[in-house]
């Protein structure tokens, strides 16, 4: 071999590295984890913490059943995952960044067109680390609410769709874990211990953000939550892609690859719910679909409960986003750490100096828009490319809906409608958007949230399906099969 020959071929091979995962490791990962002795050993010791979280405040039971899991083995988005039977606990949660971007720059704020960082600013540590733990927390927050509704999954193949969820939101813990413990020093390690210590809904250590808090009782909650919940996970993620922190940005991108099988799940799953729903009432021969008690009758769920646990998860996720204003938002910004959805696609100055951006605002009882500079309204942007993401699922839903030949149609609620945080958490304002006094919304409110009657009927429905090929009398089997398998397919393996 010549010099030259050999110089690429030792090129080659690194770029081979990055794409695989080392799997000789106890932690599975392709940022060279073994010639970084001091992360290894961090992680290591941080790794018995995880299995214990894992075991008690992971999916409920089946530890022990083979689940037909996908596993990250490269993290080229051509082809990056091999299925197989795993038990859970022994799943490879591994470390996976994608490929450096040989010259990268950071693509906005003050520091725009400089080179990304590899290494942490000293300025900016305190911002970065709070952004990277709030992302981690919501990893194993999801995991927790979710924990008990693997006993009553409408089929095998639904029951691995949850348990792939779980176990890739795990892995993203370990990603944002990784950056904490390798960047971050003391502080990062302490941190990372804390993800493991907080619990979602715990009157005394919660986790950091609301809808992380909220229960998630039934599987039509589980569908809405991985549409509309992981969805802003996507946004951050997607913003946070875009950071001048080039390990949180390669982290982020990866994680986007596994994020998008998430929101196929609630996407796919909201649509064979109401397929569903659709076909039964036309069997029936039931012409409105407002007779919540002749369409229940039928053991489906009727569409106005949908639209109700849609306003819920809905209205949750916006408050995800935070205050319309913010000047954390503009703060981080300008400094190159978190930057828009889809920044290099965008064409303006990435600088936003003199910029304004429409926000909604509640001013003298009207919901009315106003200008505000670009910089501070930055989650309001965030939170209008949530929104336009959001709706695509109306239109295939309504489709269905529509090819039934009934005349109703789901729709996201009014930005106003049942806010926690932001311009119109201390108003009551219908779906629609008008605001209305206390005594009107404790009326109506059960029009327009899941009343517990609601959730009593739909508890009711959720009876565990565990025959191949076999789905609940209120969803739709699936177009097609996971790593196209077929109908009868054994997805879990539940004893073994
Ligand atoms: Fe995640
Ligand atoms: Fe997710």
């Amino acid at each position: 071999m010549t010099a030259e020959q050999d110089a690429s071929h030792n090129e080659q091979e690194h770029a081979v590295n990055i794409m695989n995962v080392d799997y000789s490791t106890k932690i599975p990962n392709n940022v060279n984890l073994s010639e970084d002795r001091q992360v290894l050993k961090a992680l290591e010791g941080w790794h018995p913490g995880y299995i214990d979280w894992w075991n008690d405040m992971g999916p409920d039971g089946f530890q022990q059943s083979l689940v037909y899991l996908r596993t990250a083995y490269s993290v080229d988005p051509r082809g990056w995952a091999k299925f197989d039977y795993v038990k859970m606990p022994d799943y490879r949660w591994g470390i996976l960044l994608a490929p450096q971007e040989e010259n990268r720059v950071i693509p906005f704020g003050e520091n725009f067109g400089q080179p990304a960082w590899q290494e942490v600013p000293g300025e900016h540590r305190a911002t970065l680390r709070r952004l990277i733990v709030i992302q981690g927390d919501t990893e194993p927050a999801s995991v927790e609410q979710q924990r008990y509704l693997g006993k009553t999954a409408p089929s095998l193949y639904d029951l691995r769709n949850l348990f792939q969820v779980n176990v890739e939101e795990g892995r993203h813990l370990w990603a944002m874990v990784y950056l904490l413990q390798k960047y971050f020093g003391r502080d990062g390690r302490e941190e990372a211990d804390e993800l493991l210590r907080r619990r979602s809904g715990d009157a005394d250590s919660p986790r950091m953000l609301g809808a992380f808090n909220e229960a998630t009782p039934d599987w039509l909650s589980f569908f809405m939550f991985t549409y509309f919940t992981d969805r802003d996970g996507k946004m951050q993620l997607h913003s946070l892609a875009q950071s001048g922190f080039d390990p949180l940005s390669r982290t982020c991108r990866f994680m986007l690859t596994e994020e998008a099988h998430h929101m196929f799940v609630g996407e796919t799953g909201i649509s064979r719910v109401v397929q569903r729903t659709c076909e039964a009432m036309k069997a029936a021969g039931i012409g409105d679909p407002n007779d919540v008690a002749k369409v229940r009758a039928l053991g489906v769920i009727d569409l106005p409960t949908i639209q109700k646990k849609l306003n819920l998860h809905y209205s949750l996720s916006l408050d995800l986003f935070g205050s319309e204003v913010s000047t954390n938002a503009a703060n981080a910004f300008n400094a190159g750490i978190k930057g828009r959805y889809k920044e290099t696609a965008i064409d303006d100055d990435h600088r936003l100096q003199n910029a304004t951006y429409p926000v909604l605002k509640l001013i003298d009882g009207k919901i009315t828009k106003v200008n505000e500079p670009a910089l501070t309204a930055l989650n309001m942007r965030l939170r209008d490319d949530y929104t336009q993401d959001c709706a695509k699922g109306m239109l295939r839903w309504n489709k269905i809906i529509a090819l039934a030949g009934y005349d109703i149609r789901l729709e996201l609620p009014n930005v106003a409608f049942h806010r926690q945080i932001g311009e119109f958490r201390d108003v009551r304002a219908t779906p629609d958007g008008v605001l209305i006094d206390d005594a009107t919304w404790n009326k109506r409110r059960n029009e327009w949230l899941p009343s517990s009657d609601d959730g009593d009927f739909i508890a009711s429905l959720m009876t565990p399906v565990t025959e191949t090929g076999v789905y609940a009398s209120w969803i739709s089997p699936p177009k097609v099969g996971i790593d196209n398998k077929p109908g009868d397919f054994e997805y879990v393996k539940i004893e073994t």
